[in-house]
């Protein structure tokens, strides 16, 4: 079965074929961080009125690299929720019409739904059940994934998410947007004990996360440095952070692991790009006798393959969207459509 997924929900434009959930076909990725890196972040209408202006070409690519007609999609897919609002409109309703047009099925896929798959194109062999940690620019989340389609949230972060985090940290720094990539290079010339910044907890939730008293450290660290003239170490810096942010993330989830008994662990989401926090997860993995997977850095960050994967274990599952679909800045990851 093939599916034409499309993914708009930040600041890629992404239009992918897949076929069977596994195998990618074409998955073209147009990135706005260059539109965004002015502003140190990501500026909502521009990426929608980015998404507007790329979506059809992309689309174009798309069918063209895969070497297939449009008679042969079986059905289209799109990423639904969460996201900015306006970006998701532009993507679900181009899948409508998309859909309307070659009257096939219409298949809403959640985004972190999507992330969690980015393991499945990349590991053939890896089936629920298990456990996936989804770190990305706006969700931290501790999954049970249960099922294709069956999710339970574990843990979630009470703040900031873990990229955000690194985002605004890169800021600080005076590093360019997307912060976690740089943060990531300028770490590994430092020494990850040289500042000393916490790890948040959130009481009586194990595995319920905090990041904003990370951030607000940085921020009083280079603030104090501004002024009494200090110079800081920025690798250092970047890599004392790194840790932090690892070992809120790493032992929790490997408890999670522990406690569901699935001795399997997939991370997912931009964030799973970091050397740091892999080499971490690889190490913790083996010590815990786990097999452990996260996707190439390329599957890790937003892209329409991961869309299509999930959205045939939707279709599997017997999820339809019809011409009423909505987009929606937020939704668990739990919830089945319609919800
Ligand atoms: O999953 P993603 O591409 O988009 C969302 O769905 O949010 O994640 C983007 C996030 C950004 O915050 C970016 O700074 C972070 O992933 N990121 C990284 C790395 N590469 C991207 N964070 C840490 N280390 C990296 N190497």
């Amino acid at each position: 079965m093939k599916i034409l997924a499309f993914e708009s929900t930040c600041d890629e434009t992404a239009v992918a074929v897949v076929e069977d959930g596994r195998k990618i076909l074409s998955d073209q990725i147009f990135s706005q961080a260059k539109l965004h890196a002015v502003y140190g972040g990501v500026v909502p209408e521009i990426a929608s009125r980015s998404h507007v202006e790329s979506i059809s070409l992309l689309t174009e690519r798309a069918l063209e690299s895969a070497g297939i007609a449009r008679s042969e999609i079986d059905a289209v897919a799109v990423s639904y929720a969460p996201g900015l609002i306006g970006a998701v409109l532009v993507g679900v309703n181009f899948a409508k019409a998309v859909a309307a047009t070659l009257n096939v099925p219409l298949i809403p896929v959640h985004h972190i739904r999507g992330h969690i798959a980015a393991n499945y194109l990349a590991f053939p062999e890896l089936e629920p059940p298990f456990v996936c940690l989804a770190i990305s620019g706006g969700n931290t989340l501790i999954i049970d994934v249960r099922d294709y389609t069956d999710m339970h949230i574990l843990g979630a972060t009470h703040d900031d998410a873990a990229g955000e985090c690194f985002d605004k940290t890169a800021r600080v720094l005076g590093l360019p947007y997307p912060g976690g990539k740089p943060i990531d290079e300028l770490s590994k010339g430092g020494d990850d004990r040289r500042y000393a910044f916490p790890v948040g907890n959130v009481a009586g939730k194990p595995y319920d996360m905090s990041f904003s008293g990370l951030k607000t450290a940085v921020i009083n660290l280079a603030h104090h440095a501004e002024q009494t003239g200090e110079e800081l170490d920025r690798a250092s810096l970047a890599a004392s952070f790194t840790r932090a942010v690892s070992e809120s993330l790493v032992p929790r989830t490997m408890q999670a692991v522990r406690e569901c008994g699935y001795g399997q662990l997939a991370v997912a989401g931009g964030v799973a790009a970091n050397s740091r926090i892999r080499a971490d997860f690889q190490r913790a993995a083996e010590e815990q006798g786990i097999r452990l997977f996260i996707p190439p850095m390329r599957l890790c960050g937003d892209n329409g393959a991961m869309i299509g994967a999930q959205a045939y274990y939707e279709y599997l599952a017997g999820t339809r969207a019809g011409a009423d679909l909505n987009a929606y800045a937020s939704m668990d990851v739990s919830q089945n459509y319609p919800g």
